[in-house]
């Protein structure tokens, strides 16, 4: 079935981008939000996406014709980059501008914000017993139709799947950070998800401008981080043992692979923080001496000074 009307539970960083994607294309979303508080802070926060969007959109005018267009166009936001006129994206601004502001609507009472819901998308803070307590006040509030999905980064559908009251209609839609541009949308069920319901959600990302990722079974990190997590480590632990600095290791990466930023780069892109919590979740992070311990160290020295990464200006490298 089509499904058109969106509820998005937390208006956060995910939650925002996730909300304004669907509208852009043309669905109909309902944020619901926890306390008037939640929506004095959600509101801007869609306020500078959208922002955000449009000015990439417009950007890539300038991306038309030349040869680097099709590696960082925003691929989100135009389906066809091979097609696109300058008229054509001016249109698809205005008509971004349009939906935003006619198809997005704010909630605070639960029971509205799903009465009549098509799917919808949990993007709350990642708390396994704060999601459970939101499931289990969900899931008498659902119509029969209602598909739900999880974005949570780090936990597994099944987990929790019996609080859902559909186990058959859950599973994991997971987004990555800056949607409109880096579109993928990692699709996992879990021993229970209706096979139909499974391909439903995989033509549902790909109507929303997400590239459908397909996972077979459930694996914590998905696809994505379960490559990147170790490989991040592998370079953190290169420079916490003094074998080489960070420029040195992203050079080696990008000359060698051609990959266009090396793994400090990336960790600054991700954030230190988040970096730190990984790290500080190894069985060996508190071992005195350990490589995990040493990367814990580390990591620790930036963030106190503040150096937490590409949005604070300065993380393993200086950004304008
Ligand atoms: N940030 C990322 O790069 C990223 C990428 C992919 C997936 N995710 C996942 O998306 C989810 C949200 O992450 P985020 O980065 O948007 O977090 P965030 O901290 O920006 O937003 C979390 C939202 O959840 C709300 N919230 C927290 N506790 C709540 C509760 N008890 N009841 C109702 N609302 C509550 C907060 O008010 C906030 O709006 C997490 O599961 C995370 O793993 C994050």
């Amino acid at each position: 079935m089509e499904r058109n009307k969106i509820t998005i539970i937390g208006g956060g960083v995910l939650g925002t981008q996730i909300g304004l994607m669907c509208a852009y294309v043309g669905k109909d979303v309902t944020f619901w939000l926890r306390s008037p508080g939640s929506v004095e802070r959600t509101m801007p926060k869609i306020q500078r996406y959208a922002e955000l969007m449009r000015a990439d959109l417009l950007k890539a005018k300038t991306l038309i014709g030349s040869p680097m267009g099709k590696f960082v166009y925003p691929r989100g936001l135009i389906r066809d980059w091979d097609s696109v006129t300058a008229e054509e994206i001016d249109a698809l601004a205005a008509q971004a501008e349009a939906r935003f502001a006619d198809s997005i609507h704010v909630e605070l009472d639960l029971a509205a914000a799903l009465a009549d819901a098509d799917l919808v998308i949990e993007a709350m803070a990642e708390e396994p017993q704060a999601k459970i307590a939101m499931y289990t006040a969900m899931k008498d509030l659902m119509p029969e139709k209602t598909v739900l999905l999880t974005n949570s980064s780090t936990l597994l559908p099944s987990t929790f799947a019996p609080y859902t009251g559909r186990p058959e209609k859950f599973l994991a839609l997971h987004f990555a950070n800056t949607i409109w541009k880096n579109n993928t949308a990692e699709v996992m069920g879990h021993p229970g998800t209706d096979p139909e319901i499974y391909q439903e959600v995989v033509r549902f990302a790909d109507e929303i401008n997400m590239i459908p990722l397909q996972l077979h079974k459930e694996q914590p990190g998905y696809i994505l981080n379960s490559m990147l997590v170790p490989f991040l480590s592998a370079a953190q632990a290169l420079l916490a043992t003094g074998v080489s600095d960070h420029e040195t290791i992203d050079r080696t990466w990008e000359l060698a692979t051609g990959a266009p930023a090396g793994p400090f780069k990336i960790l600054d892109i991700v954030g230190l923080e988040t970096a730190y919590n990984i790290n500080q979740m190894k069985p060996d992070a508190q071992v005195e001496g350990s490589v995990s311990n040493r990367i814990g160290k580390l990591l620790k020295e930036k963030l106190d000074r503040g150096e937490t990464g590409v949005n604070a200006g300065v993380g393993f490298y200086r950004y304008k």
